[in-house]
């Protein structure tokens, strides 16, 4: 390995994202990552993954990839699965600044701490394990034309043995009734299929969104017929839908029952969402009392998640891929998720802060 590289792995931090910028800056400005790239790698067996081989179970969750730039950089870093940050079928500009901010979760944040009320930390992290943040963007989109172009130009950067998702989700701003709201998030997937999607995924989890949409996924009925009427539009492009975590294990079996019939793959869990303040008692994301946590303090609510997907799949015999998100950080963390049986794994925070993550675990891997 040459110099460059080990002096930069020794390093556990590079944060490719500036959460001092706003969104549009990252955007256009992002990512940070200097360099220098890992070599390319010796594949040995790759990855099934629906009809896909991938060289390996790793990839990046809808979020820290904002458009193409951000998709060529990871690719080139070797995370195999590639999510295009979700987009819709109007332009939508994204939330101001701050749109991600430190919190303290004093270790993780096991399933009878989710109604604590956590503290923003009063120092950035040093150590990825310190990492979890707060985020809210309000789902940002460009217009159709101009994500559909960039997300041929994405493709066009993965190499063999990647795959691009792209997430999309419908307007309830815009189609507040229940009809015209499904009509749209059927048309936002089928917008990115027609730019070339390999998979296209549905983000029923948003716990920022202000609109109506933001809890989709705890409701079987409502979720489903998004799913079945997505899936009409998808032909045989796969349809992976995003869930978050659940409290009551029956809700979650009704969810998984009534979307399992149209969908190809379950992601989950989308951020978990809890209230943040900051040091003077005022929410950490202005005007949003509760705000969605991720990184590290969430990964019992992300292994809890995956150990009932898979159980539930095995149980009813459902032919669906399950990928775990959510708290997964190093190399262990994501033997851990892989060891219980799912199909793959992605991450977003850990993305954002190592993007050596992949390289690190395919040489602990391999
Ligand atoms: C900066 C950022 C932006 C995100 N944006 C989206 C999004 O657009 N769509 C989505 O489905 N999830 C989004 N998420 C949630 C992630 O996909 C993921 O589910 C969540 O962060 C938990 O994973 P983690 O603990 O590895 O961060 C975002 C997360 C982060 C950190």
């Amino acid at each position: 390995m040459n110099k460059s590289l080990q002096k930069a792995l020794a390093r556990e931090l590079h944060p490719t994202y500036d959460v001092r910028k706003s969104y549009e800056w990252n955007y256009r400005n992002g990512p940070l990552f200097k360099g220098p790239y890992p070599p390319p790698r010796k594949i040995r067996k790759r990855v099934r993954l629906l009809d896909f081989e991938l060289n390996s179970p790793l990839g990046i969750a809808a979020g820290p990839l904002l458009n193409s730039d951000w998709i060529r950089v990871y690719a080139k870093l070797g995370f195999d699965l590639l999510s295009y940050k979700t987009v819709r079928t109007r332009s939508r500009s994204s939330n101001p600044k701050p749109n991600c901010v430190f919190v303290e979760t004093r270790g993780p944040l096991t399933d009878d701490r989710l109604n604590e009320t956590l503290q923003t930390k009063s120092r950035p992290p040093t150590r990825l394990r310190e990492i979890s943040i707060t985020n809210s963007f309000g789902v940002p989109s460009r217009n159709p034309s101009v994500w559909q172009e960039d997300v041929q130009r994405a493709k066009r950067y993965l190499d063999k043995g990647q795959v691009l998702i792209v997430s999309t989700l419908g307007s309830a701003e815009y189609y507040p009734d229940t009809p015209s709201f499904i009509k749209d998030f059927a048309q936002s997937a089928a917008k990115a299929r027609e730019a070339g999607a390999d998979i296209v995924e549905l983000d029923l989890s948003c716990p920022n969104s202000n609109a109506a949409e933001g809890m989709i996924y705890l409701d079987p009925n409502f979720s489903g017929a998004i799913s079945k009427a997505a899936k009409a539009e998808l032909g045989a492009v796969p349809l992976f839908i995003k869930l978050g975590n659940f409290w009551k294990r029956e809700q979650f079996e009704s969810v998984v029952k009534a979307n399992a019939p149209h969908v190809n793959g379950i992601i989950g869990i989308n951020t978990v969402k809890m209230t943040v303040l900051d040091e003077n008692m005022n929410p950490a994301i202005p005007g949003r009392p509760q705000s969605g946590v991720c990184g590290a303090g969430i990964k019992p609510s992300g292994l809890q998640f995956v150990r009932w997907l898979y159980e539930t799949r095995k149980m009813n015999r459902y032919d669906f891929v399950i990928i775990g998100v959510g708290g997964i950080m190093t190399p262990d963390d994501i033997g851990e998720f892989l060891s219980i049986g799912i199909d793959a794994v992605e991450v977003a925070t850990a993305a954002m802060w190592d993007p050596y993550l992949a390289y690190r675990y395919y040489r602990s891997h391999s």
